[in-house]
């Protein structure tokens, strides 16, 4: 599940500035059972397979007054990541993986750390899980969650969140609902990805007006129809991936808004009816809806892109 997460926290190392001193790991015995990997700049302390939950609080305090660009944890068991430590060693990526956490944070914090990535991927919590842990991250610009049950987001859940944010990405999490409005407050945010959950229904008021959304993620839900004015006032839109849903038919009026500005629109995996209702991708010029026919009959299994204007000879004029 956290396969490619250490190259992947790498890459974001790299986009992300940074001041202050992060030159140089300290010695092994002051780190053990932990580790630092040494990278100019962004150098990560990786707490992999530890088995005693009060090892890593240890290290923080015996690494004294180093800092870490990165915090990795990773097939461990922790208590939590005392709030003193995010202001000591000047995390900006904390990242857990395949983990038992008691609880992320331990009491609140001000708004002093520089906290910029979270990405929880299969993380059990002992004590319930609060949203409140990320109310004082105030320079949050990424969160990240996988593998853990969130029914709705509400957009009390979403008030948590620094108005900075720009990636809001969750997978598996069993997501039915999202509250109208969930958004709306979250202005700067480029990518929504809610994938592998159970969303049914989207409406436009989710999102912030106008948005400045690159990026529409919700693969493999269950949605069945998109309403028409769902990519209104989102100029910046070029990705939209709703693959592996229930979508059967896509009416023209959802481009009217944005087909001159999409690079690819994926509905993969529906089960598309390519009739008469869908002619009006012939004058389409760009082929940039990817999906295949699931009916009428003699189309099933044809490729949108694929589709003839003799396809849609029968039609009425
Ligand atoms: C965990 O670490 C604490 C403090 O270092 C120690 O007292 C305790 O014996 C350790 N527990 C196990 C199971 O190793
Ligand atoms: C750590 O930093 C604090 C505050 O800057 C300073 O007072 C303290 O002496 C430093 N400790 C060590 C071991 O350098
Ligand atoms: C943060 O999220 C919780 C839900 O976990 C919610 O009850 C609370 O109202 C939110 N806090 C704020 C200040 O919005
Ligand atoms: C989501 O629901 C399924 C089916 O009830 C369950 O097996 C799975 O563990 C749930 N996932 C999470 C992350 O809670
Ligand atoms: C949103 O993005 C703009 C442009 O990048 C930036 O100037 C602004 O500070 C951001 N807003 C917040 C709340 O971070
Ligand atoms: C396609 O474009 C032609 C020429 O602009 C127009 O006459 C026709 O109605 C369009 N067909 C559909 C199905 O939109
Ligand atoms: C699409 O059409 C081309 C040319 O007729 C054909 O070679 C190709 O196999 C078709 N692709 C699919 C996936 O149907």
């Amino acid at each position: 599940m956290a396969k490619g997460l250490l190259s992947h926290l790498l890459f974001l190392s790299v986009i992300v500035l940074c001041n202050g001193n992060y030159a140089g790991c300290p010695e092994y015995y002051l780190l053990k059972p932990c580790t630092c990997k040494y990278r100019p700049e962004f150098n990560v302390l990786l707490c992999s397979t530890v088995t005693n939950s009060t090892d890593l609080i240890r290290v923080l305090h015996s690494t004294g007054n180093w800092t870490f660009f990165t915090l990795f944890v990773h097939r461990s068991n922790i208590n939590y990541i005392p709030t003193t430590s995010l202001i000591n060693k000047r995390f900006k990526n904390i990242l857990i993986a395949s983990s038992y956490v008691d609880f992320l944070f331990d009491e609140n914090l001000d708004s002093e750390n520089d906290v910029e990535i979270i990405h929880l991927n299969d993380v059990n919590f002992i004590h319930p899980f609060k949203w409140e842990w990320f109310r004082p991250l105030k320079k949050l610009t990424y969160f990240n969650l996988q593998y853990f049950s969130v029914p709705t987001i509400s957009t009390q859940i979403s008030s948590n969140f620094s108005s900075g944010l720009r990636y809001f990405l969750l997978s598996n999490t069993n997501t039915s609902r999202l509250e109208d409005g969930v958004f709306v407050n979250l202005k700067n945010l480029t990518e929504v990805k809610i994938r592998y959950s159970l969303i049914e229904e989207l409406s436009r008021m989710m999102f912030p007006v106008p948005a400045k959304l690159e990026k529409i993620d919700f693969t493999g839900n269950f949605i069945k129809s998109l309403p028409d004015d769902l990519f209104s006032e989102m100029p910046e839109l070029k990705i939209v991936l709703f693959g592996r849903n229930r979508i059967s038919h896509i009416s023209r009026s959802i481009f009217d808004f944005v087909s001159y500005q999409l690079d690819i629109f994926n509905l993969m995996g529906n089960p598309l009816i390519c009739d008469c209702n869908l002619r009006w991708l012939q004058n389409e010029s760009r082929n940039i809806i990817h999906g295949i026919c699931a009916n009428p009959e003699q189309l099933i299994g044809v490729y949108l892109t694929n589709l003839t204007r003799e396809n849609f000879d029968y039609c009425e004029p």
